[in-house]
C-alpha cells in the first residue's frame, strides 16, 4: 500500500456507519483523505461508528442507497474521485427473513450507485465490495478463483452474486476498457471472506456472539462447529480495497475486474477451533456447547484462491489468524475497561501498517 497516495483524495464511502465502513473511514481519515460517508444509521447499538466517534473525522451523510435521486444528488455535491461501496444488508440469516429488503439493498443499491457514477462522470476509481459467498458453492475444499461462476444459495449470497453481475454489465455497457480514454472510470469488485476485529456487534456472527457470551461469563452456543471459513482481520481486506482503488485510479481499466482477498491456507479453520482458541485466551473458565437444532442452510466449506491479488496487486495477508484473534480480544478487553476506542483502533492500524 502506498499510504501517501490517499492524502487529500476525495473518497465517497457507502456503508460508513457499519463495522467495516467505520474502520475504513478511520483509516482513510488518518491517511489524510477527505471522506464523505453515505449510509443509514449504525446498524447496531453500540457501534464502532459511535464508540470511536467517526462522525467527528469525516462528512457523514445519512441516506438510503435505495433512494437513487438522493444518492445521485449527494454524490453530485461531493464530486468524489474514488468510490468504495459497502452499504448492504450483510447477514445471511437476516436475508432468509427479509429477502426483499436484502435484494433491494444489495442489488438495486448497486444499480443506483453505478448509475449515479455514470451520470455524474469524472469518478476515476470504484470498488464494489461483495463477498466470498458470491461464488456458486460446490462444497469443495479448494479456493474459488475469480473466473468461476457466480451463484449463492441463500438470498444474501445470491444478492451479492447479482451485485457482481450488475457491476460486470455496467462495466461492459458503459465503462469498457475499449472506451476508457473517453470515460476514464475503472470499476472493480472485491470478494473477501469472514472478517473479524474489534467493534463488530452484528447479530449471528461468530466472534461477536462468542465475546458477548464469554465476557458475560456464559457458555457460547455454536451452530456449525465444522463449518470452514476464510477468517481474517478486518484490516486485511480493507488494505486490499485500498490497494485496488489506488491501482484503478492510477492505471485504469487494466485492474477493472473481480479480486479475491482472503487468508493464507493455514488460517482456514473451522468454527470449533476458533471458539476453543478464544476460550483458551480468556482463561476464565470459558466453555462452549454445540446446538443440536436444525439450522438454516449455510455452506460447509468456503475458501478463496488469492493468487491473482498476490501476483498482480502485490497484496498479501499480514496477520495470521491467531494474531487477528488476539487483536480482537485485546480490543474487546480495552472496551470493557472504557478505554479510548478510537485510540485503540488507531494503534492497531499503525501496527498493521508497520
Ligand atoms: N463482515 C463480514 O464478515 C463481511 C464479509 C464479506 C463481505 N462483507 C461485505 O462488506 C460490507 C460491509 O459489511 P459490514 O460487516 O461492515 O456490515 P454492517 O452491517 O456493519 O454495515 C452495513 C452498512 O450498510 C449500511 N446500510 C444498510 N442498508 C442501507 C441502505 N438501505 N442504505 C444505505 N446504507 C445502508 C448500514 O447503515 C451500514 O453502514 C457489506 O457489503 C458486506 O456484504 C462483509
Amino acid at each position: 500500500m502506498n499510504l501517501s497516495f490517499w492524502k487529500n483524495k476525495k473518497v465517497f464511502v457507502t456503508g460508513h456507519t457499519g463495522f467495516k465502513g467505520s474502520w475504513l473511514s478511520l483509516w482513510l481519515a488518518k491517511l489524510g483523505a477527505e471522506v464523505t460517508g453515505y449510509a443509514l444509521k449504525p446498524p447496531t447499538n453500540p457501534s464502532l461508528f459511535d464508540v470511536a466517534a467517526i462522525k467527528e473525522l469525516i462528512i457523514s451523510m445519512e441516506g438510503d442507497i435505495r433512494n437513487y435521486e438522493n444518492l445521485k444528488n449527494t454524490m453530485q455535491q461531493v464530486q468524489p474521485e474514488i468510490v468504495i461501496h459497502m452499504a448492504a444488508q450483510p447477514l445471511v440469516r437476516k436475508s432468509y427473513k427479509y429477502p426483499i429488503l436484502t435484494y433491494e439493498t444489495n442489488v438495486m443499491g448497486t444499480v443506483n450507485l453505478l448509475e449515479a457514477v455514470r451520470t455524474i462522470g469524472n469518478i476515476k476509481s470504484v470498488v464494489n465490495v461483495t463477498t466470498d459467498k458470491c461464488y456458486e458453492n460446490r462444497e469443495w475444499i479448494w479456493g474459488y478463483r475469480e473466473n468461476e461462476p457466480m451463484g449463492g444459495y441463500d438470498p444474501y449470497s445470491n444478492s451479492k452474486g447479482c451485485s457482481e453481475l450488475v457491476t460486470a454489465a455496467y462495466r461492459n455497457s458503459f465503462f469498457s476498457s475499449k472506451t476508457y480514454e473517453k470515460h476514464k472510470t475503472a470499476i472493480a469488485t472485491a470478494r473477501a471472506g469472514n472478517v473479524i476485529g474489534g467493534g463488530d456487534w452484528a447479530e449471528d456472527r461468530l466472534i461477536p456472539d462468542c465475546l458477548k457470551s464469554l465476557l458475560n461469563g456464559e457458555p457460547v452456543n455454536i451452530r456449525s462447529p465444522y463449518a470452514i471459513r476464510p477468517w481474517q482481520h478486518v484490516l486485511e481486506p480493507l488494505s486490499g480495497y485500498l490497494t485496488l482503488a489506488e491501482k484503478l485510479y492510477n492505471e485504469g481499466s487494466e485492474y477493472a475486474e473481480g479480486w479475491n482477498f482472503g487468508p493464507d491456507g493455514k488460517d482456514i479453520r473451522n468454527v470449533e477451533w476458533i471458539v476453543k482458541y478464544i476460550c483458551s485466551q480468556l482463561k476464565n473458565g470459558s466453555s462452549y456447547r454445540i446446538e443440536n437444532k436444525i439450522h438454516l442452510h449455510e455452506n460447509k466449506y468456503l475458501n478463496l484462491d488469492c493468487t491473482k491479488a498476490k501476483f498482480k496487486l502485490h497484496w498479501q495477508p499480514k496477520w495470521h489468524l491467531q494474531e487477528a484473534l488476539d487483536k480482537t480480544i485485546e480490543w474487546a478487553k480495552a472496551y470493557e475497561k472504557n478505554a479510548d476506542m478510537r485510540e485503540v483502533c488507531l494503534k492497531q492500524i499503525c501496527e498493521y501498517e508497520k
